[in-house]
C-alpha cells in the first residue's frame, strides 16, 4: 500500500514537472520583457543560435502601417511587436512604462496566440502559442493628459524550433512615445482654473467653479468626477499622483498633476 501512494506521489510530482516545462513554449509567464523592473529578457534561458533575428516595436493608427513617435492621451491605436529571422516557432513579450516605470496606458486586445498577465502591475502581453510569422498585434489606449513620454519594451525569441530552449536567438527593442501637447492648452494658460490645494487627502479645490472636474488615475483611468462645482472629494481614493482635467465655463481645458496623500 505504502509503495502504490508513494509511486502515485512520484507520478504527481513528474506530471507537475512536466507541465511547468511544456509552458515555455506557450509563454515563460511572469516579466521578461527586459524592460526596468523585470526578471531580464529571454536570453536567462535562451540563447546561442543566430537566425538572423530582428525586432520592431511601435504604435500606428488603428489599422494603419506607418509607426508614431508621438501619443494623444486617452486615443486607441494599434500596438505591434514585428519579429524577423528565419524560424518557424517564434514568441515575444512585450510592456509599455511610463518613465518612472509604472503601467503606461493600457493593453487591453489579446489576438489568438497571446495573453495579456498583469506582472507587478503592469500589462505583459505575450505569446501563448509559437508563431511562425513573428508579427503580433493588439489594441492600446493611450495614458492621461500630462502622463509624459513612455517606452514600448519588447523581448522575442527566434527559435531553431527544436523544442527546448538551446541554441535560440533572442532579440530585444525599444521604442519612446512623446505625448502630443495640445498647444491651444498653452497658449490660453492664463485663463485656467487653479488648484488651490495640492497634496490634500480630502478634497481638491479650484479658484472657481468648472463646468468639469474629472480625476485619472495613472493607468488612464476616471477615478472621480464632477459637473459645475469648485470642488471634487477625493478622500475615497488610494494615495497617488492622478491628474485633474477642469473645464472652465468657456471650455478651456487644463490638466494639473494632483498629489493625494
Ligand atoms: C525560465 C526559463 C525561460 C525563460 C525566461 C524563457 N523561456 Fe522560452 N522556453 C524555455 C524552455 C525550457 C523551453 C523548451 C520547452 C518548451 O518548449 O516548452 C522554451 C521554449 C520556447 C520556445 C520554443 C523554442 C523551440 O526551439 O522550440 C519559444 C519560441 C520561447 N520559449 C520563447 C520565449 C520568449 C519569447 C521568452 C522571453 C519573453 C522566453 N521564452 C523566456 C524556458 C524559458
Amino acid at each position: 500500500m505504502k509503495k502504490i501512494i508513494l509511486s502515485s506521489i512520484t507520478l504527481a510530482s513528474l506530471l507537475v514537472i512536466g507541465l511547468t516545462l511544456s509552458s515555455n513554449s506557450s509563454g515563460p509567464g511572469g516579466n521578461r520583457t527586459g524592460s526596468p523592473g523585470s526578471s531580464g529578457d529571454c536570453s536567462g534561458c535562451h540563447g546561442g543560435g543566430s537566425f538572423g533575428g530582428t525586432l520592431k516595436v511601435g504604435i500606428t493608427e488603428i489599422g494603419d502601417t506607418t509607426f508614431l513617435s508621438f501619443y494623444t492621451p486617452g486615443k486607441v491605436y494599434d500596438l505591434h511587436v514585428i519579429s524577423g529571422g528565419t524560424s518557424t516557432k517564434k514568441g515575444f513579450q512585450a510592456t509599455i512604462l511610463t518613465s518612472s516605470n509604472t503601467a503606461a496606458g493600457a493593453i487591453s486586445a489579446a489576438p489568438s496566440g497571446t495573453g495579456i498577465d498583469i506582472a507587478g502591475g503592469k500589462s505583459i502581453w505575450g505569446h501563448t502559442s509559437t508563431s511562425s510569422s513573428g508579427v503580433w498585434k493588439s489594441i492600446w489606449t493611450a495614458p492621461a493628459p500630462g502622463t509624459g513620454t513612455v517606452t514600448i519594451y519588447g523581448a522575442a525569441v527566434v527559435s531553431n524550433a527544436n523544442g527546448a530552449n538551446s541554441n535560440d536567438q533572442v532579440v530585444t527593442a525599444n521604442a519612446m512615445i512623446g505625448e502630443m501637447v495640445s498647444s491651444n492648452t498653452k497658449s490660453l494658460d492664463a485663463t485656467k482654473l487653479k488648484v488651490i490645494e495640492n497634496p490634500t487627502n480630502t478634497v481638491v479645490r479650484l479658484n472657481g467653479v468648472a463646468k468639469n472636474m474629472i480625476i485619472w488615475n495613472n493607468q488612464g483611468q476616471v477615478a472621480a468626477s464632477s459637473k459645475n462645482t469648485s470642488e471634487l472629494n477625493v478622500s475615497q481614493l488610494p494615495s497617488g499622483t492622478y491628474y485633474l482635467q477642469t473645464v472652465s465655463e468657456n471650455n478651456v481645458r487644463n490638466t494639473t498633476a494632483i498629489v493625494i496623500k
